[in-house]
């Protein structure tokens, strides 16, 4: 629970008035403490600039803390690493959504219910067949999630604590099945309809590389890797996406048409549409020797372009999912008896920059894209899946934290002011006049 630091505030005065002001600093359960900047406009008549929200914190939270520094994040308290070890996806779920690690029976009721929640309406299949077949798959997912909310009417009461219940089930179980269409569609295979006696990653893989021709036998060591990547992606604290998913909720909008618009934010290169453009920039760099000319390019300030994999705003030391991530690529590739060379060029790449001032003073580092892909391409997944996987994992974080913006009475709508930069009022000039 957040609460004003005893006698802390900070004062602030305005050189031009000379009007001073005194502002509480709340303190939260852990991390940097946050100003309330709440009476700021009424007490100097003034905004406050902060393009990125690189400052501001939006809202209270009890679901993810992350630590930039330190490398460390927690879910509900937990940190990543002892999640990625001993918990698995469907426990993560109902902790970010509940709070609370469940109990063996809450654990097994919970997966009953999303298993038992992963068909969609049949007339949606209609939905996909009026994509183009080389459509991106987020482009579909955006379109079809978004659709959900005109076939499932009794679920949009946000006010209503089961309507949202029901709503957040559908969501976490069903977006698997829509990301496996999205791809069977692309690929010209039929829909293959997902399986109640499955785990939910395993079923996943079954929806994707299943078909009715052949009988197809998840590998173990594959479901288990896929669980772990659902895990390590499920929520992160008020992320663009996440944040995305806030400001669309905060309008009273319905829980499907706001975990839409999160797909839709997650797109972005800068965001996780960094783990496909990380394996496409790896191909184009293609061989170890060529990986100092592209260090060299994203180190130009004259270029624009970027290290995909690289840098975190919060992150300034490690990312811990990184680590965990990057250790199990090695293993499972291993495993599988998968030698990628491009392997070679990411380990490459991360070394030269690991080393290299330009990076170290900035403090970028690889984050968790950086090593997914290699994993995920592994499984047989093309690029273009890539960051579908990362929404299907991130889904019970946006449902969490639309569903404590629904609960928090301090919530308002979310409508950020400007400085206006462009012409005064001026006169409206007749077309003859111009
Ligand atoms: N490669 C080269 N330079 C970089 C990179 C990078 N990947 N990331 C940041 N920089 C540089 C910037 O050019 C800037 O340099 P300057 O001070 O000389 O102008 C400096 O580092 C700070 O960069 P900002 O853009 O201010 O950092 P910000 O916190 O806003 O950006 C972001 C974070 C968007 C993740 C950025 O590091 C980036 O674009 N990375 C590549 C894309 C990526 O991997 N995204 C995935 C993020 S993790 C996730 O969403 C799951």
């Amino acid at each position: 629970m957040s609460t004003s630091g005893k006698n802390h505030t900070v004062t602030m005065t305005d050189n031009a008035s000379g009007k001073s002001a005194e502002f509480p600093v709340m303190h939260g359960s852990a991390g940097v403490p946050v100003v309330d900047i709440r009476s700021f406009n009424k007490e100097f008549g003034l905004f406050t600039y902060d393009p990125g929200y690189t400052a501001t914190g939006s809202c209270q939270s009890k679901i993810t803390f992350i630590d930039g520094d330190k490398g460390i994040l927690l879910y509900r308290g937990y940190p990543i690493e002892q999640l990625s070890e001993h918990s698995d996806y469907m426990e993560s779920c109902y902790l970010l959504l509940y709070g609370e690690l469940p109990t063996a029976e809450e654990k097994a009721k919970f997966s009953y219910d999303i298993s038992h929640h992963t068909m969609v309406h049949d007339q949606i299949t209609n939905f996909f067949r009026g994509f183009r077949r080389d459509a991106h798959p987020m482009a579909v997912m955006c379109g079809v999630v978004g659709a959900l909310s005109a076939f499932y009417h009794d679920s949009l009461d946000i006010e209503d604590p089961w309507h949202r219940k029901v709503a957040s089930y559908r969501l976490i179980a069903k977006m698997p099945t829509i990301a496996a269409w999205a791809y069977k569609y692309t690929i010209g295979q039929p829909f293959v309809y997902p399986r109640n006696d499955m785990g939910y990653a395993e079923n996943f893989l079954h929806m994707c590389f299943s078909t009715p021709a052949e009988e197809y036998k998840v590998d173990p060591v594959v479901a288990k890797t896929l669980d772990l990547i659902f895990t390590l992606h499920a929520d992160h604290e008020q992320n663009a996406s996440a944040s995305t998913v806030r400001l669309a909720g905060s309008t009273g909008a319905n829980p499907y048409a706001c975990i839409a618009a999160g797909i839709a934010a997650l797109w972005g290169p800068s965001h996780g549409g960094a783990n496909e453009q990380v394996l496409n920039m790896l191909e184009e760099i293609g061989t170890v020797d060529k990986v100092p000319a592209m260090v060299a390019r994203a180190k130009d300030p004259n270029d624009s372009f970027r290290l995909f994999g690289f840098g975190h705003r919060v992150y300034k030391n490690f990312d811990p999912r990184a680590t965990v991530i990057g250790k199990a690529a090695h293993e499972v590739l291993d495993i599988l008896g998968v030698h990628d060379p491009l392997l070679e060029v990411a380990v490459e790449l991360e070394r030269i920059a690991l080393e290299d001032e330009y990076f170290i003073q900035r403090r970028l580092y690889p984050n968790v894209d950086f090593y997914s892909g290699f994993i995920l391409k592994a499984m047989g997944f093309p690029v273009s899946m890539f960051t579908a996987l990362f929404a299907i994992g991130r889904t019970v974080g946006w449902i969490a934290q639309w569903n404590e913006l629904i609960e928090d009475p301090e919530q308002k709508i979310n409508r950020p002011r400007q400085l206006y930069i462009g012409e005064p009022s001026r006169d409206y000039v007749p077309v003859d006049k111009r």
